[in-house]
């Protein structure tokens, strides 16, 4: 640690989150090669970065490597290094089996180990500690999403002269799931540390603040919570509000105007045998995302025959995600032994049920896959917003296309004009499929229309530029006042 407002870095902008926008990968050939990294965080945050002169902090993805600091499309990097151990502890194991199913309502049982805990505060030191070195004095500090929740309370007491801010990508719990936390109260003072705490919907800051006051007592009066400072009964305040998160949606529509995208689109249609109606799911295998739901509910369309395999095809990207956490396995089997027992059933030669591909692939492949779909599956169980659907919408230029949407994906709180869908609910994933495949173009256009003024009203920019104007505005920076 070091003393309060020494200048030690040269960026007023920094970004820090555990994934860089670019994963190190080393091919079976032994190749060495820098990757974009999955997920919205990292499709979110780049037009910001681009646009700006500041530095992302975070982790290349790769185990025991250090890295200098590096240039990559325009974004100065700052590699932060994670032993195979960290890995294992404080990424696979507290991460992603203790806080991601604990956030996402349980639907997979949480693991809770100590020594996980323990992994997990001494990396997000590690990763204060490397965005305390990089910013400059008075700099802007925003931290990204539940890995590094202590982040913003070290950061403050390394470094008071920085604004910090912190926003979750993923929900935060009512409080009856988040008590189970053994360090429930760890995890709140390590948030409070920021100056504005940012989440997807207002029911996740509605969350945050009602753990607060049930577990520190602290008053807090709308957005705002006044955090104790120092001893002499002053005050801090910090700033609980949503900021929805969303996409750059002009680049997305851009991609989809170009004439070689558009051809690549007709190519796919063509190569599933022009079939009536293409559905499409897109998400990281992750069990939060309802893909089997939404194979339920389809198989059982086919075996009803109320969708006929001639007629139909549900294409189903599920890219590889978290692949050594046990649940994430567990999942993978699942899925798809669902997939091939439902091919296996009602597949001909002619025609696939399900073409079910376990890969990432590059954005224009997605939005080609996106202009070729007629309906856009989004079931998710519980997702702080899903980009996805957004992107969906973005690239429907036309007009033309259906969004299915989960009221439990935090996009649903905007997209109101989309299908909506209780997932756990079958028979009503089946008639909103149907309502879907059998809208009339009038109406598919009139709610495209709205959905698309939603996404480019509120885009990523949009988006970040609130944030942080919040954040530097004043409205969240205030000196301590005395408490009466
Ligand atoms: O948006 C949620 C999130 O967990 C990000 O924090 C993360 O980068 C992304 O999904 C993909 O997950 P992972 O980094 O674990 O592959």
């Amino acid at each position: 640690s070091r003393r309060s407002g020494q200048q030690t870095g040269r960026y007023s902008l920094v970004v820090v989150s555990n994934r860089l926008p670019v994963d190190f990968e080393v091919g079976p050939d032994g190749a060495e090669s820098w990757t974009t990294s999955p997920g919205g965080l990292v499709t979110a945050l780049e037009p910001l970065m681009r646009a700006s002169d500041g530095a992302w902090v975070g982790w290349p993805g790769v185990a025991d490597r250090s890295f200098e600091p590096f240039e990559n499309d325009g974004i100065s990097i700052v590699p932060v290094r994670l032993s195979k151990q960290d890995i294992e502890r404080y990424y696979e194991g507290f991460s992603n089996d203790t806080l991601w199913p604990l956030y996402h309502d349980v639907i997979s049982p949480p693991s809770y180990h100590r020594e996980w805990w323990d992994s997990y505060v001494a990396v997000n030191r590690r990763f204060a500690q490397a965005a305390a070195d990089v910013a400059a004095t008075g700099a802007t500090v925003w931290v990204q999403d539940y890995q590094l929740q202590l982040v913003p309370r070290m950061l403050r007491e390394a470094r008071p002269d920085l604004v910090i801010g912190f926003f979750n990508h993923i929900p935060f719990p009512p409080y009856g799931i988040y008590s189970q936390l053994p360090w429930r109260k760890q995890i709140i003072d390590g948030l409070l540390g920021a100056d504005l705490i940012g989440f997807q919907r207002s029911a996740d800051a509605s969350n945050f603040s009602s753990a607060v006051r049930r577990l520190f007592g602290f008053t807090t009066r709308g957005m705002a919570i006044d955090v104790p400072d120092g001893d002499l009964g002053r005050t801090r305040r910090v700033i609980a509000k949503p900021f929805p998160i969303s996409i750059d949606a002009a680049s997305f529509e851009e991609l989809a105007r170009r004439p070689e995208i558009q051809a690549r689109a007709k190519q796919i249609r063509e190569d599933l045998g022009n079939p009536k109606k293409i559905m499409l799911g897109v998400d990281r295998l992750d069990y939060t995302k309802g893909i089997g739901h939404r194979i339920k509910a389809y198989g059982e369309l086919l075996r009803d025959g109320r969708l006929a395999v001639d007629d139909v095809v549900l294409v189903q990207v599920a890219s590889p995600s978290r692949e050594r956490v046990g649940a994430y396995m567990a999942l993978r089997d699942e899925i798809e032994l669902m997939v091939g027992r439902l091919n296996g059933d009602y597949s001909t030669i002619s025609h696939a049920a399900i073409s079910y591909h376990h890969h990432g692939y590059p954005r224009e492949e997605m939005v080609a896959l996106y202009l070729a779909s007629d309906i856009m599956l989004v079931t998710a169980l519980r997702d702080g917003m899903n980009l996805v659907a957004k992107e969906y919408v973005a690239v429907r230029f036309d007009n033309d296309g259906v969004l299915v949407l989960s009221e439990f994906a935090g996009a649903a709180d905007e997209l109101r004009k989309a299908v909506r869908i209780n997932p756990h609910d079958i028979d009503g994933v089946k008639d909103a499929i149907i309502d879907a495949v059998e809208m009339p173009p009038r109406e598919r256009s009139k709610r495209m229309r709205a959905l698309r003024r939603k996404v480019f009203d509120n885009d990523v920019a949009a988006w970040s530029a609130s944030f942080l104007e919040t954040l530097t505005g004043g409205a969240a920076v205030q000196p301590g006042v005395p408490e009466n």
